[in-house]
């Protein structure tokens, strides 16, 4: 039997492909080793979400003895959270699993490589023949020399969500969004925590404005942990004091686990794109044109496979972007108006635009900025770190960008996401009507504070 498309790898690029696909049509099988919904689902965002919303309900328990009320001091059983952790993603999984199989994908739980006859050779000895193969093998964590993951004393992100033990000193290298995200959940779970940077400032290949790094950075401080930024990680040894880090500013640091969180590489070694002359950067990732064609005929590729931010969402979007040209539709997917979303204390989300790359890029741009602290939803929250900011052509008023830091700004986001997308303009998001007391008031606010009309912030 020959498939309409054959999908491998079945994380939020290649499952959500595979159901649209489905959906519009086409005759799909979907290939996994593994477990449907890949490392988003498995070991990265779903579980550090529900650790992030666990070990927030943990420090909120001891800020609310300033609202009057006393819980305790709170125990935390591991193997209960790892468990319903656990749960979480079960459910998930099995979500996945019927909304597959209600579309009539057929699903192969095998891995499966390219050949030379550009079919997909299965680990089950079974060969597959489709008329177009979307590769969807998503991306692994890299080593650095000195560290690496073999190494008991070294965890991945994986090993830390796998949460065997909160480590009395946890050293995170690299101050990337992994390595931010899990300082965060060990910090609040405990443990003391020290970050090392080897460029100048952290989330260095994040479009962040740089009064948000500075906010993120004094919390992380008052949370306790500890930023060294221009210290990169030569080697470390086992000593009579735990585990001493060596950095390259000659210093040490003494700590009891290492987590390494350095970036990520895409799966393209092993997949057989050798055998039809698939070409990769020097990084590593697939080249695609603009439809995400690879060098070779019928053959494409998503996600954390090609160029572009390593972010569960562009894969999804890219998988319905393919579904919808597969049957000569188009789906507007425009890579400058996908937000990121970092789950720190507070959170930090962006979309478009920063002032800085509007200025470096010679636009002529005007901003406006709203403090949490001035919407009484956040005073009653207790969240009041952090501003609304938003970026828009100076002329024409349409909104470029848009940067939270606080309370929310994951979802806070999605407003900006929808102007900017959208090509709407400050006067749109102003006039729009924001139930009160919320914090999306932040963003009509600032929209309004472009303007030179906030109303509950001094215009300057
Ligand atoms: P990353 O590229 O974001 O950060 C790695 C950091 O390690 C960089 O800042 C780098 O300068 C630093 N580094 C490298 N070698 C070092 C050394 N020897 N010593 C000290 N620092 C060193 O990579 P990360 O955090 O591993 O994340 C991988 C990918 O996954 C990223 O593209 C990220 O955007 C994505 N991701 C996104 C999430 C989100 O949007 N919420 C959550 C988790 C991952």
């Amino acid at each position: 039997m020959t498939y309409s498309v054959a999908i491998i790898g079945a994380g939020p690029g290649g499952y959500v492909a595979a159901i649209r696909m489905a959906q519009l049509g086409l005759n799909v099988v979907l290939i996994e080793e593994k477990k449907l919904g890949g490392i988003c689902l498995n070991q990265g965002c779903i579980p550090t979400k529900a650790l992030y919303s666990a070990t927030k309900l943990l420090e909120r328990t001891q800020d609310a003895k300033e609202m009057g009320i006393d819980f305790g001091v709170p125990t935390i059983d591991l193997g209960t959270l790892a468990s319903w952790k656990r749960g979480i993603i079960c459910r998930m999984v099995t979500g996945i699993k019927t909304l597959v199989e209600a579309n009539n994908v057929t699903l192969l739980e095998a891995r499966g490589v390219l050949n030379e006859f550009a079919q997909v050779a299965l680990s089950t000895g079974e060969v597959i023949d489709a008329e177009r193969i979307v590769l969807a093998t998503g991306s692994s964590p890299v080593e650095i020399p000195g560290f690496t993951f073999a190494d008991p004393h070294i965890w991945s992100s994986d090993d830390a969500l796998a949460l065997r033990e909160i480590p009395r000193r946890l050293l995170v290298i690299g101050g990337g969004v992994i390595g931010l995200e899990l300082a965060t959940i060990f910090n609040r779970l405990g443990s003391k925590v020290t970050i090392l940077e080897m460029m100048p400032e952290i989330l260095p290949g994040i479009e962040i404005d740089r009064r948000a790094i500075a906010t993120l950075k004094r919390s992380l401080k008052t949370q306790g942990i500890i930023v060294r930024v221009n210290s990169a990680a030569k080697s470390y040894e086992d000593t009579t004091d735990g585990l001493a880090v060596h950095m390259s500013t000659g210093e040490s640091v003494a700590t009891d686990r290492i987590l390494l969180a350095v970036g990520r590489r895409p799966n393209s070694a092993s997949i057989g794109l050798e055998t039809l002359g698939i070409e990769t950067d020097r990084r590593g990732f697939i080249v695609v044109d603009k439809a995400l064609r690879t060098t070779a005929p019928s053959v494409y590729a998503i996600g954390d496979l090609v160029p572009g931010p390593m972010l569960a969402h562009k894969g999804s979007a890219e998988g319905l972007k393919l579904a919808a040209s597969f049957v000569g539709k188009t789906y507007p997917l425009d890579y400058q108006t996908i937000p990121q979303a970092i789950f720190t204390d507070p959170e930090v989300a962006s979309v478009g635009l920063s002032e800085a790359r509007a200025k470096e890029e010679g636009q002529d741009v005007i901003v406006g900025r709203f403090p949490y602290a001035a919407l009484g939803k956040a005073q009653g929250m207790r969240e009041t770190q952090g501003f609304f900011q938003v970026v828009a052509d100076a002329k024409s008023k349409r909104l470029l960008g848009a940067q939270i830091i606080g309370a929310e700004a994951s979802a806070l986001i999605a407003e900006a996401a929808l102007a900017v997308q959208n090509g709407l303009s400050l006067g749109t998001i102003a006039d729009t009507v924001h139930a009160h007391p919320t914090l999306p008031e932040g963003l009509k606010e600032a929209a309004e504070a472009a303007l030179g009309r906030a109303i509950h912030a001094v215009n300057r």
